[in-house]
C-alpha cells in the first residue's frame, strides 16, 4: 500500500498506521506521541497529540476525512493522502491539544526530574503558548506513596495510561490503574499499594511527563549534568535484558535507564534489579556514550557531539579595546598630580 506524508510517499504493510508510516519515513513531518508507545499493546488514541489532516482517504475513496485524525490509531489505507506538519489546522490543533494538556500540569519544571527530557516540556517548546489564558485552579491531588522505588506526582499525570499498559504487560500482579472519572480521573494503587514488582520500574521510563519518577535519583542532579553512556550486565532476571544507559556524575552512575530510541521510547524493558540495584561502576560493561537527537534539551553541549572549530579572529580587535582601556584606566594623558599626595 502506498502512502503519502507531507509529500513523501512510502509502501507500508496493511495494518500499518499512519504514525508507523510517518515514522518510518522520518523527520520532522512524524507527529508527536504521548500516549502511543510502539512497545505497549493498546496504547494510543488517548492524547490527541498526534492529529493529522487526511485530505484524501485513498484510491477507492478519494473523498478527504472531514475531522482530523489521531494518527497513532488510524491505519494507512492504499493511496491516502496525510498532511502533518505541512497543515496549518494541524498546527492550531495541536498548539490546542498542548494548551489543553498544560491546563492542569504545574509550571514544576524547574524542580521536576524529568525535566530535560520530558514529552510536554519538547511539545509546549514547539507547540506551546508563552501565556496561559487559564485562570481557574489546577487541579490538584493529595500525595501517595506507592513504594520504595517509584515517587508518584498525580500533579503532573497527563493520564496517557502508558504505567497502566506496562504493568499489565510486564508485571504480573497490577497493582495500580486509572481511578475515578473526568477530572477527578486519577492514577493510584486505590488502597496505597506498594508497587514492587520487578519490572515496575519501567513505568518511569514509560511516562512521558515526571508523574512516575526514579526514588533512587530524585534531586540528585538535573539529567543534562549527567553523561550517558550505554552498559550491560549479564542480568539473570527472566526477562531481563540487561541493556541499559547509565547516567554518570564524574565516576559515580546516578541513575540507570532502559535504553531510548529517537521517539523516546525504550528499546528493551530492564528489570528493577539493574535499574535501582546496581549503581557501581564495576556491575556494569561500559559500551561507550549514548547519542541523542540533536534537538533534545540534554544534546545542548552534549560531548558525543562534533563541534565546530571556533575561530577566535576577535581577539585582535579585543586587544584593542583594551587597548583604549589600558589608556583609559592607567590615565596615562591625565598628568599625575603629585601635590594631591598627602
Ligand atoms: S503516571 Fe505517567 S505514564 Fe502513568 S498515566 Fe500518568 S502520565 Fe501516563
Ligand atoms: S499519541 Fe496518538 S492520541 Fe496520543
Amino acid at each position: 500500500m502506498k502512502v503519502t506524508i507531507d509529500g513523501q510517499s512510502i509502501d507500508v504493510e496493511p495494518g500499518t498506521t499512519i504514525l508507523q508510516a510517518a515514522r518510518m519515513i522520518g523527520g520532522d513531518l512524524v507527529p508527536p506521541a504521548m500516549c502511543y508507545y510502539s512497545k505497549l499493546k493498546g496504547s494510543g488514541g488517548k492524547c490527541r497529540c498526534c492529529l493529522v489532516e487526511v485530505s484524501k482517504g485513498s484510491e477507492a475513496d478519494p473523498r478527504p476525512m472531514p475531522k482530523l485524525m489521531a494518527s497513532c490509531v488510524t491505519g494507512c489505507m492504499d493511496g491516502m493522502e496525510v498532511n502533518s506538519k505541512s497543515s496549518a489546522r494541524v498546527t492550531e490543533a495541536r498548539k490546542s491539544v498542548t494548551e489543553f494538556l498544560l491546563i492542569n500540569h504545574p509550571l514544576d519544571c524547574p524542580i521536576c526530574d524529568q525535566a530535560g527530557e520530558c514529552d510536554l516540556q519538547n511539545l509546549s517548546f514547539e507547540h506551546g503558548n508563552p501565556k496561559s489564558r487559564y485562570i481557574e485552579e489546577k487541579r490538584t491531588f493529595e500525595p501517595e506513596n506507592i513504594g520504595p522505588n517509584i515517587q508518584l506526582h498525580m500533579n503532573r499525570c497527563i493520564l496517557c495510561q502508558r504505567c497502566v499498559q506496562v504493568a499489565d504487560q510486564l508485571t504480573d500482579n497490577r497493582v495500580h490503574g486509572v481511578l475515578d472519572r473526568g477530572d477527578h480521573a486519577n492514577i493510584s494503587t486505590g488502597i496505597s499499594k506498594a508497587i514492587d514488582n520487578e519490572f515496575s520500574g519501567n513505568m518511569i521510563d514509560v511516562c512521558p511527563v515526571g508523574a512516575l519518577t526514579d526514588k533512587t535519583f530524585r534531586f540528585k542532579s538535573r539529567v543534562w549534568f549527567n553523561k550517558p553512556y550505554n552498559a550491560h550486565r549479564e542480568c539473570t532476571t527472566p526477562g531481563c535484558c540487561g541493556k541499559t544507559t547509565v547516567w554518570m556524575f564524574g565516576g559515580e552512575i546516578q541513575r540507570v535507564t532502559g535504553r531510548k530510541d529517537e521517539y523516546h521510547e525504550v528499546e528493551e524493558f530492564i528489570c528493577n534489579s539493574c535499574r535501582f540495584d546496581h549503581k557501581d561502576v564495576n556491575d556494569w560493561v561500559i559500551e561507550g556514550p549514548r547519542e541523542f537527537e540533536k534537538d533534545s534539551v540534554i544534546n545542548q553541549n552534549n560531548y558525543t557531539q562534533k563541534l565546530e572549530k571556533v575561530e577566535i579572529d576577535t581577539e585582535k580587535n579585543i586587544l584593542l579595546g583594551r587597548d583604549v582601556d589600558r589608556k583609559k584606566i592607567s590615565m596615562a594623558s591625565i598628568p599625575l598630580n603629585t601635590n594631591d599626595k598627602k
